[in-house]
């Protein structure tokens, strides 16, 4: 009897932490960081990026208005969230040769919560 009541509580202490690591990426955090990158993507005629609303689900270097590297052009990705977070953590790996002036985002955390906020950017 003692060792099925140790095992419900050892149980129940495993549950919580799986719980938390299941929580969602936080789109608001990630609108905070976001700031950073709208110091290059914004609708500004003059910004050094290209504008990133309904980045999700676009295909790489697919605005007219922007003049993307030729690196940008031949990577014929899909912006999708596999693409984007391992481009924001390290955009030279991803895309070798791109010319966004970028090192990329370290915590594995900020860039799920920065692409969590790309999705609903339009
Ligand atoms: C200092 C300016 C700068 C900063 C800061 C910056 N970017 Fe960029 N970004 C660029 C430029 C320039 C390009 C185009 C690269 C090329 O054509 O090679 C680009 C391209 C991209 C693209 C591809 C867009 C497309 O249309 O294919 C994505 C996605 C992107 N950046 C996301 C981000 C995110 C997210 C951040 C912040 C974590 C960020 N960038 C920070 C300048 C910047």
């Amino acid at each position: 009897m003692r060792v099925m009541v140790w095992s419900t509580v050892l149980g129940a202490s495993f549950a919580v932490p799986a719980f938390l690591l299941a929580a969602a990426a936080d789109a608001e955090h990630g609108k905070v960081l976001f700031q950073a990158c709208a110091a290059c993507h914004s609708t500004r005629p003059d910004a050094l990026g290209p504008d990133l609303k309904d980045v999700f689900g676009r295909k790489s270097a697919a605005r007219d208005d922007f003049r993307y590297s030729n690196p940008m052009l031949r990577a014929n990705l899909v912006w999708d969230e596999a693409n984007l977070k391992a481009y924001i953590a390290d955009p030279q790996a991803k895309v070798k040769g791109n010319r966004m002036p970028y090192g990329g985002l370290t915590n594995e955390n900020d860039v799920d919560d920065v692409v969590a906020y790309l999705k609903v950017l339009k």
